[in-house]
């Protein structure tokens, strides 16, 4: 057998973020939990099946980006470069245009610990001339990379449009983080879901399936599960709708009815209808997220859209004067 050349950095914050986190954002009005929250084992496993949805368009339209694009993707990059993918859960998408980019090394970046590695050995397992580095960390937080990698020109993959996770602001500021981490020269190719017909947008995220539903759901289990609350799933739904004057989707978990919920020491009144807020995913014009890249300091350089304009693939790169 090959000699698979795998390696795992576990740069995971251990500190209870979960309880931390969920006490303050349920304290807050509009009560809130932050969507990294969703990634935990079957978390992402429901993630995996909205990818494969027929109502869930980001996902296969990316990919067809990718698959029609390759040969011009591929040649746009940085030669031997240090492949970056923050939130490369199941390194699906990579696997399109990794065997022609050849990257010098792989650095899969992903909250879900047990899920990452899977998909990592997976991976190694195919391509065993591929230098792979896993890292566990929450890269909403830090993007950091592990020590000793070496220099070679850097390229940062954000697929998925999880840049839509962050508000406006938050997304400037983390494109300057990614634009840090990539250094002069260094580039970013990054999948960004378009605005579009609100009907299109609104199925994709509650889809006929139901399989969003499930996903949003999980977090209660998962709360219940890790930090000992004690939700009642029968009295809670999903609810989701775009919002046309922020330009995005928002998430809710809806109260069917008042009801306390526990967890610890901390009591919580729900009002019948009352939500808890869970995720927003943000739409953008290309222009829109071109204009923000300039914000951040990157370079257009080139841009892929599907004939549907359903999704756009951007690629930067950081000129520093
Ligand atoms: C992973 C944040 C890009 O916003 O479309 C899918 C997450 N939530 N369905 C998205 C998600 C519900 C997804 N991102």
């Amino acid at each position: 057998m090959p000699e698979q050349k795998i390696h795992f950095h576990d740069m995971h914050s251990t500190a209870n973020d979960l309880l931390e986190d969920v006490i303050t954002g349920l304290g807050k009005s509009p009560r809130s939990i932050p969507p990294k929250y969703f990634y935990d084992e079957q978390g992402s496993q429901l993630f995996d099946r909205i990818t494969q949805l027929e109502d869930y368009y980001p996902a296969r339209t990316e990919i067809s980006i990718l698959q029609k694009y390759k040969q011009d993707i591929v040649q746009s990059l940085n030669k031997h470069c240090l492949l970056i993918e923050p939130g490369g859960g199941s390194c699906s998408k990579v696997r399109i245009f990794i065997n022609d980019l050849q990257p010098g090394m792989y650095v899969p970046m992903d909250i879900s610990k047990q899920h990452m590695l899977a998909s990592a050995k997976q991976m190694s397992k195919q391509m065993s001339w591929l230098d792979i580095h896993a890292v566990c960390n929450d890269f909403t937080l830090k993007l950091k990379l592990p020590d000793g990698l070496p220099d070679a020109a850097r390229v940062v993959f954000f697929p998925g449009s999880s840049i839509g996770n962050f508000q406006p602001s938050a997304a400037l500021q983390y494109l300057l983080d990614i634009s840090n981490l990539l250094g002069n020269g260094g580039q970013l190719l990054i999948g960004v879901d378009l605005k579009k017909d609100k009907n299109i947008l609104e199925r994709a995220y509650n889809d006929s399936e139901g399989v969003t539903a499930e996903f949003n759901l999980n977090l209660l289990t998962r709360l219940n599960n890790e930090i000992s609350a004690d939700f009642d799933l029968q009295t809670w739904s999903h609810y989701s709708f775009y919002n046309s004057e922020q330009s995005r989707i928002e998430m809710h978990l809806q109260s069917m009815c008042d009801q306390v919920v526990n967890i610890g020491d901390h009591e919580f009144y729900f009002a019948e209808n009352e939500k808890i807020h869970t995720e927003n995913s943000y739409k953008y014009t290309v222009e829109e997220f071109q204009l923000l890249g300039l914000e951040a300091g990157l370079q257009v350089d080139k841009v892929w859209v599907d004939d549907g304009k359903l999704f756009s693939i951007h690629l930067f790169t950081v000129k520093t004067k």
